[in-house]
């Protein structure tokens, strides 16, 4: 089965099959066992990664920058504005170069609806090496595997019975991309999840990405909703999971998304809207965060919150992403 994931590229969690997303936790787990314990576990010795950034990062870059030397490899950090990507190089000529010289290209293009996904897919037609989503505009794959990475250490791996409530909160900061909440309504409602979903009416999500979650639930034989209400999808939830994103049809005019957003401020996570789910529910986030608008510190920094197992998980499964396709 390892083998059958060398060269395979990892864009979406939705073209990888269920087998072969149980196959990357399993290998998270253990590289997670052998980090923590010590054990050497060079297993991409002398190759060669490139991270190409059209956005910034500190989770995604560093994890991958960290497991890759890990793994006895090396990552070339590429950020597009000062790569000929910027004067207009094509994806085939970028992908077909970058692949001749290492063994696996990573992209992280999340910010222009209708962008990122296409160029990730056209790289990776050109490219002969895996190629790695690292958050485009329709999906954030290796977040969302982190995400049930550290939901399965924390309820076990039957998550049947067990609901999330994604939901939009405010936050000032930038209009940030839909991917999370998209890949998470697509990966939960595969396994096992019962999702509700909560947005003011504007902030809608692809509807690519609806499809294929109503889809999956019904597939799953689980519930998918949607609601335009936090507390309501916050009520007898096991985890929560509230952040922000911006308005489809206004990623070009970011200014008039945030002026929208403005209505919306009391879409907060206060230890208030915690008390409305389950007494054991977990508060997860993506992160960065903005505090005192999307959450407050009383609940990030309480005992609900999960975000630092989360953000480390970041680090094993993106491990476990490049040992198997790589
Ligand atoms: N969650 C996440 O992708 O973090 P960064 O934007 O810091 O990479």
């Amino acid at each position: 089965m390892y083998a059958s994931l060398k060269g395979k590229d990892y864009i979406s969690t939705q073209d990888w099959t269920d087998e072969e997303i149980e196959l990357a936790l399993e290998k998270s787990a253990e590289l997670k066992f052998m980090f923590k314990n010590g054990v050497p576990h060079r297993f991409l010795p002398d190759k060669t990664i490139f991270l190409l950034f059209f956005d910034k990062s500190t989770r995604t870059r560093n994890s991958f920058e960290a497991g890759i030397t890990q793994l006895g490899g090396h990552a070339h950090f590429i950020e597009a504005s000062s790569s000929q990507i910027a004067h207009g190089e094509s994806p085939k000529d970028t992908g077909v170069i970058l692949s001749s010289y290492g063994h696996g290209i990573a992209i992280r293009h999340d910010l222009a609806p209708g962008e990122g996904n296409t160029y990730i897919r056209e790289i990776a037609q050109w490219a002969d090496k895996p190629v790695i989503n690292m958050q485009c505009d329709v999906d954030h794959p290796c977040q969302t595997l982190a995400d049930l990475m550290t939901i399965r250490e924390i309820f076990g791996k039957d998550l049947r019975g067990r609901k999330i409530a994604v939901s939009w909160a405010y936050a000032p900061s930038y209009a940030k991309p839909m991917s999370v909440p998209q890949g998470l309504i697509m990966l939960m409602t595969r396994f096992g999840l019962d999702v509700t979903l909560a947005h003011p009416p504007e902030f809608t999500l692809m509807e690519s990405a609806m499809k294929i979650a109503r889809e999956n639930a019904k597939k799953a034989g689980v519930k998918f909703e949607v609601v335009d209400d936090m507390d309501a999808a916050f009520e007898n939830a096991d985890i929560v999971y509230p952040k922000s994103w911006g308005i489809e049809s206004l990623f070009h005019k970011p200014e008039e998304a945030l002026e929208i957003s403005k209505k919306y401020k009391y879409w907060i996570c206060d230890e208030r809207r915690m008390s409305l789910a389950n007494p054991k529910a977990v508060y997860m986030h993506c992160l960065p965060a903005d505090r005192s608008n999307e959450v407050t510190d009383a609940v990030i920094d309480g005992p609900q919150s999960v975000v630092f197992q989360e953000a480390e998980n970041r680090l094993h499964t993106c491990k476990a992403i490049m040992a198997l396709t790589m």
